[in-house]
This record gives structure tokens, C-alpha cells and sequence, in this order.
């Protein structure tokens, strides 16, 4: 057998001790599979005293984790760190200037930084690889880059964040509002004790930018993604969609479009969505993540599975490592950087859709004869309307509607005209419906 893989791995926390585990698991299937032993040679975290449930007395310990890409007996560095810039993105580069491989989860960095980091890679011909950084344990990165390579893509949509997920199908479970499912969501360790990058859909965005890189061809564009979160959305618009046959979901959603002039313009676009109870990504629940790609000639392809946690993570740094260990290094986004096109965001008002509207009024006579003028006057026509009897948050009441197919820009021209209406007593939420 060949010499065996020599990894240094710096961070040690949920998904570092997973990735212990399961080399140490898996030890001898690993070894048939790469042709050679993966061996970890190193390792580093900020406290060597943390008991990791894992042994780690057979491998060298560097405080200084900087160390970790300057030592002659390492190929790969693996980096589980975390956070976009600092010492995470000082060791990726440390470790590609000296020539090793990068194995990261980092989707931040790659979301921020996956350009300068893929061209020190190709300057230095070693792999940067990072199927971990979307989707989890879901092998999307290798499906987008290999398996789908030879369609055009039509679209790449899904489910890409697992706290906003179990947030909204534990809402629909439940019939708890946001804030209340929340705290329960990071008393059970669903969501950080700072989650704003995950419900504002930060975390999202910097998944979708780099399957929008790797699906088509784009150069990375993260500051291009338009995102919305879903501190917006109450328990009353799960009720009411579920009402309609739909149910909310956070939707990543690229795709390319030819500007007048041929140029491709690239939407990248993080929001909820009604979704149809018939889509399969309806059906996906709690913290799992989903992922479909629409080809050309493949049709629509559905990845599905657990988005985070030790085991599925792992597993995806791993799968990293062994095709490192096979010497398969390739285009960390399909095609070599100088080919990436640089894409400008689409402007989509012209895009046609059907929207969900919901206002919140004071109840009172006349207002609803108001957002309908707003909706007549902008061209919107309303499928249908539903003003909720109940009163909340203190005498304001719901209205709600769904639009019938139409320019976005028409409902965003309906909102401008109530814009500063007094009879809304709260911004209108604006989610659009995705069916089958
Ligand atoms: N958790 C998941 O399910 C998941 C899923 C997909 C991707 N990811 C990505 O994987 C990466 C790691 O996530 P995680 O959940 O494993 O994080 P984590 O549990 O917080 O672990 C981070 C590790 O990095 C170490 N560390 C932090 N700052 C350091 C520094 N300045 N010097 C040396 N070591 C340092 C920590 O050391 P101590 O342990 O000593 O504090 C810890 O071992 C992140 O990029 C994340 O986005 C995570």
C-alpha cells in the first residue's frame, strides 16, 4: 500500500472530535477505499485540557495551530476552526503557500475568501476541497461538481440551513410563535446562543453563493446575495399557509438569466417561501437539509439529508480526505478560477410569481378598501384575501392575501404606494410561493 495520508487537524470541537471518531472507526474501510492509510499526525485547539471524548494521545499537539502548516511530515491540512477571516483564514493560506492540501467546513471563508484560497491552490496544484461547507453530510458539492457535470443547470434550490428549518416546522408543529421556538431551539442546542447568522439567513447565502459558483461557473459573489430571514414570520402565516396547502420554508434559490444583451445575470436569492405541501422540499423537516438541481438533461435531482452534526460533518471532511488521499485534486469550483465568469446580479421585477401578502392593520373601517386600491392601482390581482377576526398584539389585526401570478415588481410598486400608510401598523410581509 502507498504511504499513508498525513493530516493535521486544527479545531477539535463538534466537527474536529467527529472527524477523530470516525477515522478511528472506519480505519481499515478508509485505508481500501483511498488506497492508503489516513493518518492523523497532528492536531490543535485552544485548550489542551478539554476532555473531547476522544483519544488524542497518539497525535502531536500544537498550541500554536499556525504550526500545523509549516510541519514537513503533513499533505493536508484540515481546517474545523470556523469564523470567516482571522486565524482560520491565516492557516488556510499558510497551508496552501507550503503546499498542502485544504480540507475546510468553513462556509464563511469559502463564501468570503474562496477565490484568493482556490487560486493560491492552483498556483500550488494541490486540492482545496470543502464538501462539508454545504449541506452538511449531504454530498452536494461532489454531486454539483461531478455528477451533474454534464448538464447545463437550470436551477439550484433548497433547504440549506437546518436552525431556520427546525424554527419554522417546529412552528408548524406547534403553533408557537418565533421568538418562543427559538429559545427552545437553543436550550436544545438547534440554534447558537447568537443565531442572527442563521435566522437572518447569513448562513444560507454563504452556501448558496458557492453552489452558485460550482453550478454555474460564477466567481463567488456573496455581497451579490439578496437575503431575508424569518424573524418576520408568525405563527398566524404558518397557520394561514397551511390553510392554503402550503407550508413556510427558508429557500436558497440561484439560477442564470441572459441580459437583453446576452450577458449572463446571476440571481442568488435567500427568502422564505410558501411551498406547495406537494414539492418534495415541503416534506423535509426539522434540522434537515435539501438540496435539488434542476439539469438540462438529468432533470431534477433531489440531495437530501442531515445538514450539521458531528457524524454527517465528519463524514463529509473525510470523504474530502480520501479523494486527496486518490489524488484527485481538481477545480475547487468545477472550472479552473481564471474561467469563472464574473456575473452581475440580476435585477428579477420582470420575474413572474405568485405572492403571499400579509399586513398588519389597525382594525379599523376602510383599510381594507386601502390595500386593495394600493394592489388594483400597481397591477397586483388578488386570488384571495383573508382578514383574520381575531385581534392581536394589542387591537392590530391580520390581513392576508395571495396574489395571482404576476411581475414582482408590481407588488413591490403596491407596497411603495402603502408605504407610510398609517393603517399599517407593521412592514407587510412578502413571501412567494414555490409550487411543484
Ligand atoms: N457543527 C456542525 O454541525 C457544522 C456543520 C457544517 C459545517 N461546520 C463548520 O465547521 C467548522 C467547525 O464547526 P464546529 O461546530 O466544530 O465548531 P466548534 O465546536 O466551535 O469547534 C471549534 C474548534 O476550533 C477551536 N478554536 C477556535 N478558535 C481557535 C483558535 N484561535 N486557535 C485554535 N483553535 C481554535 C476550538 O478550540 P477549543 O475546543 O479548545 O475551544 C474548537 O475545538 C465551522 O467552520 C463550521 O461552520 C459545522
Amino acid at each position: 500500500m502507498a504511504e499513508p495520508l498525513r493530516i493535521a487537524l486544527a479545531g477539535l470541537g463538534t466537527v474536529g472530535a467527529g472527524v477523530i471518531r470516525l477515522i478511528e472507526t472506519n480505519r481499515d474501510l478508509l485505508a481500501a477505499r483511498a488506497g492508503r492509510e489516513l493518518k492523523v499526525v497532528a492536531v490543535s485547539a485552544r485548550d489542551r485540557a478539554k476532555d473531547r471524548g476522544v483519544d488524542l494521545s497518539p497525535y502531536t499537539w500544537e498550541d500554536d495551530m499556525a504550526a500545523l502548516a509549516a510541519r514537513d511530515d503533513v499533505d493536508v491540512v484540515v481546517e474545523l476552526v470556523g469564523g470567516a477571516d482571522g486565524p482560520a483564514l491565516a492557516l488556510a493560506h499558510a497551508a496552501l503557500d507550503n503546499g498542502k492540501a485544504l480540507v475546510t467546513a468553513n462556509k464563511a471563508m469559502i463564501a468570503h475568501h474562496g477565490i484568493a484560497l482556490a487560486e493560491s491552490a492552483e498556483e500550488q496544484d494541490v486540492a482545496l476541497k470543502f464538501e462539508a461547507a454545504v449541506g452538511g453530510g449531504i454530498p452536494v458539492v461532489k454531486g454539483l461538481r461531478e455528477g451533474t457535470s454534464a448538464n447545463a443547470l437550470e436551477r439550484i434550490y433548497g433547504i440549506l440551513n437546518g436552525t431556520c428549518n427546525y424554527i419554522l416546522s417546529k412552528m408548524e408543529d406547534t403553533g408557537a410563535d418565533f421568538a418562543e421556538v427559538l429559545s427552545e431551539a437553543q436550550r436544545l442546542g438547534y440554534a447558537e446562543a447568537d443565531p442572527t447568522f442563521d435566522i437572518e439567513g447569513v448562513d444560507a447565502a454563504h452556501k448558496l453563493a458557492i453552489l452558485a459558483a460550482i453550478g454555474f461557473g460564477a466567481r463567488l459573489d456573496f455581497a451579490a446575495v439578496r437575503t431575508t430571514g424569518i424573524t418576520q414570520v408568525k405563527a398566524a402565516d404558518i397557520a394561514q399557509a397551511d390553510a392554503l396547502g402550503f407550508v413556510i420554508r427558508l429557500i436558497a434559490m440561484t439560477d442564470v438569466e441572459e441580459s437583453d444583451s446576452g450577458e449572463p445575470l446571476l440571481l442568488q436569492r435567500v427568502r422564505p417561501c410558501l411551498v406547495s405541501k406537494g414539492h418534495p422540499l415541503a416534506s423535509v423537516d426539522g434540522p434537515t437539509n435539501a438540496v435539488v438541481a434542476e439539469g438540462n438533461f438529468s432533470g431534477r435531482l433531489l440531495f437530501q439529508g442531515a445538514g450539521a452534526g458531528d457524524g454527517p460533518t465528519a463524514s463529509a471532511v473525510v470523504a474530502d480526505l480520501i479523494d486527496i488521499a486518490r489524488d484527485e485534486v481538481g477545480a475547487p469550483f468545477s472550472i479552473p478560477v481564471a474561467q469563472l465568469a464574473a456575473m452581475q446580479p440580476t435585477e428579477p421585477g420582470h420575474r413572474i410569481e405568485s405572492t403571499y401578502l400579509r399586513f398588519t392593520v389597525n382594525d379599523r373601517p376602510g383599510v381594507l378598501a386601502e390595500i386593495t386600491a394600493a394592489m388594483r392601482d400597481a397591477g397586483v390581482s388578488i386570488e384571495s384575501l383573508i382578514q383574520q377576526g381575531r385581534a392581536v398584539d394589542g387591537g392590530d389585526v391580520l390581513v392576508a392575501m395571495v396574489t395571482h401570478e404576476g411581475p414582482e415588481r408590481c407588488v413591490r410598486e403596491a407596497l411603495d404606494l402603502l408605504d407610510g400608510s398609517e393603517s399599517l401598523t407593521a412592514p407587510p410581509l412578502v413571501l412567494p410561493i414555490l409550487r411543484d
